[in-house]
């Protein structure tokens, strides 16, 4: 049961009364911020006494004796400026924590009305490897398509692949003219990788080199200009001053935007040319860029070659990709990618430009969005479909084929802009029942503070961040071993289990704990910490209440099928309750509007109530056999609890540790 959506419903019926717009009035029913308060808070009499003309406090007892809540709480008591304090009755807790003490779902009930979601998530572009970017979008995508299973909805997840862009031209061109047979032989993906390397590397020299002398002279310029400003006096009016100190910072930062850039072209060009085989290569291929954008067309043209290479390359990288996703626990219902809706692209144009919402422009087609400068291309003029086209189509198969009510894209910040455009679009193409949902997320960034790097400044691979983690983990489960009073008691093979569980599980957590729109700085210490709000924490959390259980010889099982009933004497084990109710208000919460970590907080508070609980409230060894039975049933919900919350987040737990 959601508490606070109860306690909201029954203030809602008597609201209706007072206001049109109840919800934004019962929106303001919160838990307390200080248990001195209550559990729960109402603050909207203050806004409404305001409304109606009349006193706040008179107002908030007199709808306050209105609202039927005397199962669920105590008399309401009014206070300060017109607040409402809420609290539970410890009986009705009782009653609510032992009937989810032996429910199944943590008392977490199936919403009576499911929507038909679809959440497209990592969706990498393939045959390139995948790489820390790609990390927010798996988690978190994976983390909310299991959060919205779970409580009942009818969810579909879909990797909406990149197959079929500009990366299979530089691939095919780099086959064609670079491939290493044995290397690809031995391990085709890694040798597509190389490709994918070498071409855009040789692509990004030429690009440098013709940018460079252009470049030179727009720095030489802003430098002049620079100087010129730093020497003329400073004016002696104060508002000139302002002005002319704004200029000045503008002038320094657009020097240090254009510097940035012709230090970056000359690496790149330093860079070839320091390696003399990468140098002869660049000079034999000349036009590269424009012949593999070409080796792209022909593709698109279904030219067989070219298609035949793409047929090949593809079981490969799927193969890869989903070696990866094994590994991260991330499983797909679809995959259908940018390729699957080729056919579709013309049709889209043609209805787009009948509805009178797409024009030509410079040869182009596109959708010109009142109030947005940048068109949105759905066709090029060399004829090329987009992004943005095949992204049109997917809307449109998701809602006439599959009857998606809700789409989630869970995809990085920097693309906010198509999918304003592309949700606007589809809107005014009739797509406007849907709720198209751009669930965006901010960069993880390296200790500088700039974009998570290796030390030579490459991109960090998936594969070997995953790898480092969980190399990581096995020290820390070896040392905790080596810990033990009574010794060791792990074997190897479960020592490597556990290593990668907190391995990928410190890596999730640390990921679905950030606020998913900010950056934030990846730290290896922070995530693995045993201590504060990490998952290895709540694995040995997990794992040291199963240890109650062991070191008691409890049959759990037995324990929630038992007519047992939960008492709640002490104030730690009525918090503890609180909190364990609250678990289907939390779940709520989350899918509110898509965080996560509204759920790694629960889960931590619930870990810290428990200590406390446990410090205060002996278990095994309580008074009497009532207290035992009933603190046993209170740790095994508890257990069950950040178990299922973890496994919602896709992080594994482990009994014994
Ligand atoms: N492949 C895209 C990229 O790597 C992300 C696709 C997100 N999903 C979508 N329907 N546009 O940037």
């Amino acid at each position: 049961m959601n508490i606070l959506r109860e306690i909201r419903d029954r203030f809602h019926t008597v609201l209706v009364g007072y206001s049109d717009a109840p919800e934004t009035l019962t929106t303001l029913i919160r838990p307390a911020q200080d248990a001195k308060h209550g559990d729960f808070q109402a603050n909207f009499a203050m806004s409404l006494a305001k409304q109606r003309g009349v006193n706040p406090l008179a107002l908030a007892k007199e709808i306050a004796d209105k609202v039927a809540l005397a199962d669920l709480c105590e008399p309401p008591e009014v206070a300060g400026a017109g607040f409402i304090n809420l609290r539970l009755k410890t009986d009705w807790i009782t009653t609510q924590v032992t009937a989810q003490a032996h429910d199944a779902r943590c008392g977490v009930n199936p919403v009576p009305a499911p929507r038909k979601y679809i959440v497209d998530f990592s969706s990498p572009n393939v045959a390139k490897p995948m790489h820390v970017g790609h990390l927010r979008s798996s988690v978190i995508g994976d983390a909310l398509y299991r959060v919205l299973k779970f409580l009942g909805h009818d969810v579909i997840s879909d990797n909406h692949i990149g197959d079929w862009g500009t990366q299979f031209g530089m691939i095919i061109y780099g086959y064609k003219h670079f491939l290493d047979s044995a290397a690809y032989d031995a391990n085709p993906v890694g040798e597509l990788a190389r490709l994918y390397r070498l071409v855009s590397q040789l692509e990004g020299y030429h690009e440098a080199a013709a940018e460079l002398p252009g470049l030179r002279e727009k720095l030489a310029d802003v430098e002049s200009r620079n100087r010129t400003a730093q020497q003329s006096p400073m004016p002696t009016d104060k508002k000139e001053q302002e002005a002319r100190k704004k200029s000045l910072k503008q002038l320094a930062s657009e020097q240090a935007g254009v510097s940035d850039k012709v230090s970056s072209a000359a690496k790149k060009i330093a860079a070839v040319e320091g390696d003399a085989t990468l140098l002869a290569l660049a000079r034999q291929h000349p036009g590269i860029i424009e012949e593999a954008r070409l080796e792209t067309s022909r593709m698109h043209a279904s030219d067989p070659t070219n298609i035949a290479l793409w047929n090949q390359f593809m079981p490969e990288c799927l193969a890869a990709l989903g070696r990866m996703y094994d590994r991260l626990g991330v499983r797909f219902d679809l995959a259908l990618g940018e390729s699957h809706y080729q056919p579709m692209l013309a049709s889209v144009v043609e209805d787009l430009k009948a509805a009178g919402l797409a024009v030509e422009s410079d040869g182009a087609i596109c959708v010109f969005i009142p109030g947005v400068d940048a068109p949105f291309i759905i066709r090029k003029r060399d004829g090329a479909y987009t992004y943005a086209t095949s992204d049109l189509a997917t809307i449109r198969d998701r809602v006439d084929r599959l009857k998606a009510d809700v789409v989630l894209y869970v995809v990085d910040a920097r693309q906010g802009d198509h999918f304003k455009l592309l949700f606007e679009t589809a809107r005014r193409w009739g797509y406007d029942k849907v709720d198209l949902r751009h669930v965006s997320f901010g960069t993880i960034l390296g200790d500088d503070r700039r974009p998570f790097k290796t030390r030579s400044g490459d991109t960090v691979g998936l594969e070997s961040l995953i790898d480092e983690a969980v190399t990581r983990a096995r020290k820390i489960v070896d040392d905790n071993e080596s810990q033990k009073p009574q010794g060791a008691e792990l074997d190897e093979a479960t020592r490597t289990e556990i290593s990668e569980s907190v391995g990928i599980g410190a890596i999730k957590y640390a990921d679905l704990s950030q606020n998913r729109e900010t950056d934030y700085v990846f730290s290896w210490d922070k995530m693995l910490a045993l201590s504060g709000d990490t998952a290895t924490y709540m694995q040995y959390a997990y794992a040291r209440v199963c240890g109650i259980f062991r070191r008691g010889d409890i049959d759990r099982v037995a324990l929630r099928q038992s007519s047992q009933s939960i008492r709640l004497e002490h104030p730690a084990e009525r918090a503890l309750a609180l909190q364990l109710v609250r678990f289907h208000e939390t779940l709520d919460g989350v899918v509110v509007d898509y965080r996560p970590n509204l759920l790694t907080n629960y889960l931590f508070e619930t870990a810290n109530c428990f200590s406390t609980f446990f410090e205060n409230c002996p278990v095994l060894k309580a008074d009497n056999d009532e207290s035992r039975a009933s603190r046993l049933l209170l740790a095994d919900l508890t257990a069950r609890t950040i178990g299922q919350g973890l496994s919602l987040l896709g992080i594994e737990t482990i009994e014994k540790m």
